[in-house]
Formats: structure tokens, C-alpha cells, sequence
């Protein structure tokens, strides 16, 4: 059976650029369950549907069209045909995500694809996101969580900023995303069989190797 490798972290962790580089080193598709969240996110506020109105947003979300491009070298992801790889980046859809992604019938909705955009990887895939190793795969045969102190999350989210916001804002930003998110998943502890990796002292490239090196042989 294709191989699954399920990463899980919280925002900062470095789990995208580390679930990237997994899979190119293991010849694996890619599949940033992140990036769903934020496209559906950017579909609500850009529709006439208000974020708090459950229904709706599980209406909206549940009939639309996803289509993700698996490849770690060139990830896009379009919603209702309109490519939203740069656009579901923007803060607008950040600081809207946890009210669309706390939503139990949009996550069903996206768990269910995932799991079917898993299922059909034929070479294998490295799958990441806040509840992979949980609820996605828990069965996949390589589960880790990432994790990292605060301050080393902060700086990498800063990083990959720029010049366009303070370090006191992102430090807002990361910490009210952990509390937002934190009915998804709390990453004070790994669920059971999950191996735990700290990139706060390691490099891209050795936090890498490190998962890489789980896989079976
Ligand atoms: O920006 P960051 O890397 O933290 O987040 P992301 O991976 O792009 O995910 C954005 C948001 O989607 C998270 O803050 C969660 O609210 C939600 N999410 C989720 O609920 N479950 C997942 N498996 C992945 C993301």
C-alpha cells in the first residue's frame, strides 16, 4: 500500500515547508489540508454568507468545488474554478479561518475529501495539518507532531511576512490562532504512536531528514 505520512503542528511549526521537503526527498505527493480550510474561507467572504451562520457556511462549503494540485514542487488550489493560491494567504482570510475551520460540517465535509484525495494518492503522500495524525490518517504508518516554542514560531511566521507587519503583531496573530483553533486540536500533548519533533534548535533541512527517516524502507 502507498505510503501515508500524516504531520500535524501548530501555526509557525514549520509543518508546510517540512511536509514540502518530506515529500519531494520521498518522492511523495503533497496535500496542504490547511490550504482548504483557507479556500473555503476565502469563498465565505467572498459571498453574501456571513461567517457566523453555520448553515449557510456548511452549505456554501459542502457544494463547492476544491481542486488541489498535489505536486510539493508547485502546490495551487483553486475553489469554483478561481485559483486563490495567493489570495487565501492574505491576512483577511488568516484572521477569518478558526470560525470556518471550528464549523463541525465544514470539517466533515473537508476530513472526507481529504481522506478520499488520500486514498487515491497511488505513489503515497505526505498529508499536514492540525488533525491528521488524529482524525484524517490515524492509521497512517508515519504519524509526527511538530512542535516549536512560541518565540521560534513567531519569528518564521514574521519571516515569511516580511516587511508588512511588527513582531508584536504577529506575536497577536499566532497566539489568538492557538486559542481559536484550540477545539481542533491542542498540541500540548501527541495522540498515541505519534512521534513528537521540535524544530525550535533544528534546521528546515534536519527536521527533514528526521521525518524522512521514519519512513519504513
Ligand atoms: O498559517 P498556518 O500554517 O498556521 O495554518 P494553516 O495550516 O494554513 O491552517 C490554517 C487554519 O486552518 C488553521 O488555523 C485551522 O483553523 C485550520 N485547519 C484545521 O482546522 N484543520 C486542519 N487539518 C488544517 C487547518
Amino acid at each position: 500500500t502507498p505510503l501515508v505520512v500524516a504531520i500535524d503542528g501548530p501555526s509557525g511549526s514549520g509543518k508546510s515547508s517540512t511536509a514540502r521537503g518530506v515529500a519531494q526527498k520521498l518522492g511523495l505527493a503533497f496535500l496542504d489540508t490547511g490550504a482548504m480550510y483557507r479556500a473555503a474561507t476565502w469563498l465565505v467572504l467572498h459571498s453574501d454568507v456571513e461567517a457566523g451562520d453555520t448553515d449557510a457556511v456548511a452549505a456554501l462549503v459542502g457544494s463547492a468545488d476544491i481542486a488541489i494540485a498535489l505536486d510539493p514542487a508547485r502546490p495551487t488550489i483553486s475553489i469554483n474554478g478561481t485559483d486563490v493560491t495567493e489570495a487565501i494567504r492574505e491576512p483577511v482570510v488568516s484572521a477569518a479561518v478558526s470560525a470556518v475551520a471550528t464549523n463541525l460540517a465544514v470539517r466533515a465535509d473537508l476530513v472526507a475529501r481529504q481522506q478520499s484525495i488520500i486514498g487515491s494518492a497511488a505513489q503515497g503522500i505526505v498529508a499536514e495539518g492540525r488533525d491528521i495524525t488524529t482524525v484524517v490518517a490515524p492509521e497512517a504508518p508515519v504519524r509526527v507532531l511538530l512542535v516549536a516554542d512560541p518565540q521560534a514560531r513567531v519569528a518564521r511566521r514574521q519571516a515569511e511576512l516580511g516587511e508588512r507587519v511588527t513582531s508584536s503583531e504577529v506575536t497577536d496573530q499566532v497566539i489568538r490562532r492557538d486559542r481559536d483553533d484550540s477545539t481542533v486540536a491542542q498540541f500540548t500533548e501527541a495522540a498515541d504512536g505519534v512521534v513528537v519533533v521540535d524544530s525550535t534548535h533544528l534546521t528546515l533541512s534536519e527536521v527533514i531528514d528526521r521525518i524522512a527517516d521514519l519512513a519504513p524502507t
